[in-house]
């Protein structure tokens, strides 16, 4: 089978109020599956829902035989990330501690695991900051960071909430070459607010807003996206669609 996890009328919220409503969605081997949706629309708990960090009031989840143990087998890059400079901890440390769910912390890590880590320190080009503390270094330079920490335990199942947000072009570029190499060995569930620049790497695509609407594949229209509920407005530059969010109000949706 290539169903890694299937997930059946999901009902999630916090403290029995409702954020996300009988949602359903099959995530298979292969799936590059871009999320969008406006603030507050759920995004970031489906994924919480996925990784196991908030319970669902109704609905099922069930996970492939491979993904039983979700803290190693699902990578997962949280969405910023305010990290306070003063914490003494290096990028090494960090990429480190994506290796955590396969042991116990007190068994030490062994030299094959430091290893992996350099190893994941040369494929990402950071090599100039492995040791510095992960306070100083720029927004971009810390998405990679924590790219590795996510990809460290070569997961099944990569989960990358907002990763385009305050980095540079380059790193944006960078960043979804590099996705695109890595959707060859694991499934990616990416949140972003740019459908424009994901629609070239995604395979499909998934409006949240209260409720989950499943577009199968990476090209997405203004009149789809009304119809799925998604406030998400496209502006076409030549062939390529460039996306802004229609109404940004962050706090709208918090009470
Ligand atoms: N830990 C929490 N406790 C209570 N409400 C929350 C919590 N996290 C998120 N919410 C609320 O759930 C809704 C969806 O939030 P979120 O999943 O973060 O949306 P998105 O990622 O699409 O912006 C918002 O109304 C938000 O205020
Ligand atoms: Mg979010």
């Amino acid at each position: 089978m290539d169903k890694l996890i299937d997930i059946k009328n999901l009902t999630v919220g916090y403290n029995s109020k409702i954020v996300l409503e009988n949602v359903s969605l099959t995530i298979n081997k292969n799936d590059f599956i871009g999320i969008i949706g406006p603030n507050g629309g759920g995004k970031t708990t489906l994924l919480k829902a996925i990784l196991g960090l908030v319970e669902p009031i109704s609905g099922e989840l069930c996970f492939c035989d491979e993904l039983k143990n979700r803290r190693s087998n699902i990578g997962y890059l949280p969405q910023v990330n305010k990290f306070d400079s003063r914490f003494p901890v290096s990028v090494f440390d960090v990429i480190l501690s994506g290796l955590a769910g396969r042991k116990s912390w007190k068994q030490g890590f062994m030299k094959k695991e430091k290893d992996r880590v350099n190893e994941i320190i040369g494929q990402l080009g950071i090599e100039n900051y492995a040791h510095k503390p992960i306070g100083e270094l720029s927004g971009g330079q810390m998405q990679r960071v924590f790219l590795g920490r996510a990809i460290v335990s070569n997961p099944k199942l990569l989960i990358l909430d907002e990763p385009d947000t305050y980095v540079d072009n380059q790193f944006e570029n960078e960043l979804y070459q590099k996705l695109k190499e890595l959707n060859e060995r694991m499934a990616i569930l990416l949140v972003s607010h740019d459908v424009g620049t994901i629609s070239s790497y995604v395979k499909s695509i998934a409006c949240v807003n209260g409720e989950l609407y499943y577009h199968p594949s990476n090209m997405i229209t203004p009149e789809q996206l009304a119809s799925y509920n998604c406030p998400i407005q496209i502006i076409t530059h030549g062939s390529v669609p460039h996306t802004v969010l229609k109404t940004h109000h962050p706090h709208a949706h918090k009470h």
